[in-house]
């Protein structure tokens, strides 16, 4: 079985740290996200085709160095497709029922027990959803039993239809090409599900624990997701000297004086000095300095924060030096 991932996308809510990166290889836990998807593959699956536009050779030299268990196809759209044309682009590399899944979805799906509860229902298309407190930023489906009447893309508060969104993760048959229109742009959240409705579409509810990774405070849950699923650590080369809050995460490289977590990740080769890290992530050689305080935010490769800055909410692009005693609350930082 092929497992397509869709990760083409510009991930604009990223930025800065999409302006020269691609969504894919933005470090989650101090790997490219991508790989934590490749992490859960669907059974029997030998193939992973990844649907790329956006900076598509950084992903293609990714793989290109990269060691997998799996052969990893990293197929171009020249224009971007949307995510329904992005599936009718790799026609020509699935074989049969196949699995796709957004390439910024962190879960703990049963890929096994879903591709079973599709065999079984018999539908074009099954997706895995999940219950959500506000639906209304996601894809929103309306059940009789297990088989989907309705589905509405991000609803006003009025309209949603059940609270059970969209999981980003589905199995579908190959019959389902025919409702995805050829050469042009084509939402599979807002075109091809409405269609797929009359021929048969599914929902599994047991999505489990589930975040996308696509803004920042879903990538910081994310983040929470992984490091409370599988732990954090401290790597052998890493000098810490005061106080941790598990879970934490620090790479190689790293010397810390601060007091770190929980839920803190730092990249390799990160200097920290007496300050305070919360709920945040450090990417490879970011550096901050005395008396900073940092909550709810992402410091972009090779960034400097300087003495006393307070940063929350906000993101700061790779390189970008944060002067001195400045507060960024809710900010991009960029150069
Ligand atoms: P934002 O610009 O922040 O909305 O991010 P995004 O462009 O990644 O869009 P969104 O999060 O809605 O996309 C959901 C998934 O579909 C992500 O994994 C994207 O990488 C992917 N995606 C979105 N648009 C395209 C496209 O045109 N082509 C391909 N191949 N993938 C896409």
């Amino acid at each position: 079985m092929e497992l397509v991932v869709i990760a083409g996308g510009f991930g604009t809510r990223l930025r800065p740290l999409t302006l020269r990166r691609p969504k894919a290889l933005i470090p989650l836990l101090n790997r490219p996200q991508v790989l934590h998807v490749l992490d859960r593959l669907p059974p029997d699956c030998d193939r992973v085709i990844l649907a790329v536009n956006y900076l598509y050779e950084r992903v293609r030299d990714f793989f290109e160095a990269l060691d997998t268990d799996v052969e990893v196809v990293v197929v171009n759209e020249p224009e971007p497709l949307g995510t329904g044309g992005a599936i009718k682009n790799v026609e020509e590399h699935v074989s049969g029922t196949f699995a796709v899944a957004n390439g910024d979805v962190v879960d703990t799906i049963d890929f096994a027990a879903l591709v079973k509860f599709h065999r079984k229902s018999r539908g074009v298309g099954t997706i895995a959803v999940t219950p959500v407190e506000d639906p209304t930023a996601f894809g929103v489906v309306a059940l009789d039993g297990d088989r989907i009447t309705r589905f509405v893309e991000k609803p006003q508060e009025t309209e949603a239809p059940s609270s059970l969104i969209n999981a980003g993760r589905y199995v579908f048959e190959p019959e389902v090409f025919d409702f995805i229109d050829e050469g042009r742009a084509v939402s599979l959240e807002r075109e091809v599900f409405p269609r797929l409705i009359p021929p048969g579409l599914f929902a599994f509810r047991e999505a489990g624990p589930w975040s996308d990774a696509g803004t920042l405070s879903s990538y910081l849950e994310s983040q929470r997701l992984l490091l409370d699923r599988d732990g954090g650590g401290i790597a052998k080369g890493a000098e810490i000297a005061w106080d941790v809050l598990p879970p934490v995460l620090v790479a190689d490289g790293c010397f810390v004086e601060a007091r770190l977590g929980p839920h803190v990740v730092l990249g390799r080769g990160c200097k920290v000095g007496r300050c305070v890290i919360r709920n945040a992530t450090l990417f490879d050689g970011a550096s901050v300095d005395d008396k900073v305080e940092i909550e709810s935010s992402i410091i972009g490769e090779g960034a400097a924060v300087g003495e006393g800055a307070v940063l929350r909410n906000s993101i700061v692009g790779d390189g970008v030096q944060v002067p001195p005693h400045t507060k960024h609350v809710g900010a991009k930082v960029d150069a």
